[in-house]
């Protein structure tokens, strides 16, 4: 069937026509809202480069977790600024460490939020890479069981399911072992199983003062040119035990995000990271693009791409507007 026989408009030309076909939707339960948690009291510090975003202290958690569910958004994903760092990373894994407190805290005031952790060293390390060092270079094997004990230790202050970000070979079913052997077998792995060197992370990086002192993360985190590895990645996640497979970025990846969706059958995440938000910000400020409007077809085009779930610093703002 051809013009003038069939004619698209038709289905266009109404909102209630256009509601009824419409293919993608965004809910605001599926989206993960990441927190910024910083030592001291009283704190909320606006990050210069993510106008909205705040990095704050333990005792705002319960205010910001309750505004997040009263707007919807029932996931948080936690990233701590601990107040010392030193080789091994191991503020990461103490047990009064910044995101252990932070885990206890929102679990202990706001149990129905769910909490999620990102596991990583880079916070943690002076020197700003992801895992442990031997001879200057990133040592695999060696990093797998610090990360074990992190994931670990989250899952012991009450987080809800453990995100490993760090890109270690191995890591996935390192964790998991840790987690069964303590019995946490049900808690979750959601594996940033696609991450790539990615130049949109600037932002967070100044947020969670983790960018490396030397180097770059090139010799572990995927290279944009790539998509096959991409698979591959995801199936070395997906046999060593992970529950949802991420993609990060997200925009400059939907095509990434959508042959996961095809290729596998757990839930596929998207980061919509620091450095794709602040652009949108930072044109809508300047007064050059509707920063509302480029928001939500941002989001919807992720969700359209495959992702179940999004991880995004527009959560809040979104979720107000699916409301009115
Ligand atoms: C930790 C981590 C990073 C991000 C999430 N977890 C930084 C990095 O890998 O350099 C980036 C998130 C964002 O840019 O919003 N490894």
């Amino acid at each position: 069937m051809v013009f003038p026989d069939y004619r698209p408009r038709r289905l266009r030309q109404n909102s209630t026509f256009r509601g009824l076909i419409r293919e993608t939707h965004l809910s605001a339960d599926q989206f993960i809202y990441p927190l910024f948690v910083q030592p001291g009291k009283n704190v909320r510090e606006e990050i210069p480069s993510m106008p909205g975003v705040f990095r704050i202290s333990i005792d705002q958690l319960a205010a910001e977790a309750k505004e997040c569910l009263g707007l919807g958004i029932r996931s948080v994903i936690l990233f701590g600024l601990p107040d010392k760092k030193d080789a091994m990373g191991t503020g990461a894994h103490i047990k009064d460490g910044i995101i252990q407190r932070a885990i206890r805290e929102i679990k202990n005031k706001v149990p129905e939020m769910m909490v999620v952790t990102d596991v990583c060293l880079c916070e943690y390390t002076d020197h700003g890479h992801c895992g442990c060092l031997i001879n200057q270079e990133v040592d695999n094997d060696a990093t797998l069981e610090i990360l074990a004990k992190t994931a670990l230790s989250h899952a012991q202050a009450g987080a809800d399911m453990v995100a490993p970000s760090d890109m270690m070979d191995g890591r996935v079913a390192e964790i998991r072992a840790a987690l069964d052997e303590n019995n946490f077998e049900m808690i979750p792995i959601m594996s940033y199983a696609v991450k790539y060197a990615s130049s949109f992370y600037g932002p967070f990086r100044d947020a969670a003062d983790c960018a490396p002192q030397f180097g770059d993360r090139r010799s572990y985190q995927m290279d944009p040119a790539n998509s096959r590895e991409a698979l591959r990645e995801a199936t070395l996640d997906v046999d060593e035990g992970a529950d949802i497979l991420m993609v990060k970025p997200a925009v400059a990846y939907l095509d990434i995000i959508s042959k996961l969706r095809d290729e596998f059958d757990l839930p596929v995440a998207a980061y919509h990271v620091s450095g794709e938000y602040a652009m949108i910000k930072a044109a809508a400020e300047k007064g050059w693009i509707d920063g509302e409007k480029v928001m939500a077809e941002t989001l919807l085009s992720i969700k359209r791409a495959g992702a179940d779930i999004i991880i995004t610093y527009f959560a809040k703002e979104m979720a107000k507007l699916l409301r009115k």
